[in-house]
């Protein structure tokens, strides 16, 4: 059973290549960037004022309470088709938008609403890593920004991908212009606003820094799968 935690700020190429890696191994896939975007998509839709300086946590906390506990929520985690479902209607596009990405900062940034997700994802995290779990190999590979230091900090293999920042920015809005999304995703100001709550720019102890500015996607796949093989 191999857990890989791999965290990093937005636009590093965490979710494409933490795909790839999981499909590579037959491994599960959890997007844990998705589920917080599912909460900012959830609380939007329902009137949530997201737009105030200091949002209201109870609010947001009730909101997203509310998203989990009456099971609306639900995310599926095959490397070959990950999606996120509300009330069996895939909102994988939706919580894409420049909408969400412009606030869900503000969402993930209540910490109860991180105990929250922090539990759900320890929970899939020990499911899909057991043997009659996910139906490819025994593993799991979580990306996000805690998941090396919060969420899995025992995991078997732990990364923080790091990029130079006008690196990523050039890839995030290339993304953007592919996925056919409405204005740019400042992914400075969001790695500001995440950084407030999490620690995704300097590696934990234990934690292997890999810096992909000058690797391909096919670089950096080799890299990770190098780092998978020694623990395995
Ligand atoms: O990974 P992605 O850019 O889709 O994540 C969207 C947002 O979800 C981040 O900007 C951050 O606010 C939040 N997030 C988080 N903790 C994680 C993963 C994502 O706070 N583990």
């Amino acid at each position: 059973m191999i857990r890989v935690a791999i965290d990093g700020p937005a636009g590093v190429g965490k979710s494409s290549t933490a795909k790839a890696l999981a499909k590579y191994y037959g491994f599960a896939y959890l997007d844990t960037g998705a589920m917080y975007r599912a909460c900012a998509w959830w609380c939007l839709n329902r009137g949530v004022d997201l737009d105030a300086e200091q949002v209201d946590e109870r609010v947001v906390t009730e909101t997203v309470g509310a998203f989990f506990t009456d099971g609306h929520f639900d995310i599926t985690v095959d490397p070959d088709d990950p999606r996120v479902l509300c009330d069996g209607e895939d909102i994988s596009d939706a919580i894409r938008s420049a909408e969400v990405s412009a606030h869900v900062s503000k969402v993930s940034n209540v910490i109860p609403v991180r105990r929250l997700l922090v539990a759900a994802q320890r929970a899939m995290i020990a499911r899909e890593a057991s043997a009659d779990a996910f139906s490819g190999g025994l593993g799991v590979v979580a990306e996000g920004r805690d998941i090396t230091t919060v969420v899995a900090p025992d995991a078997e293999v732990r990364v923080l991908m790091t990029a130079r920042e006008e690196v990523r920015q050039a890839r995030r809005s290339g993304q953007s212009a592919a996925a056919g999304a409405v204005g740019a995703d400042d992914v400075a100001a969001r790695d500001r606003a995440d950084a407030k709550v999490t620690n995704f720019m300097t590696a934990a102890d234990g934690v292997t820094t890999l810096d992909n500015s000058d690797l391909d996607f096919e670089g950096t796949l080799d890299a990770l799968v190098a780092l998978v093989d020694e623990a395995i």
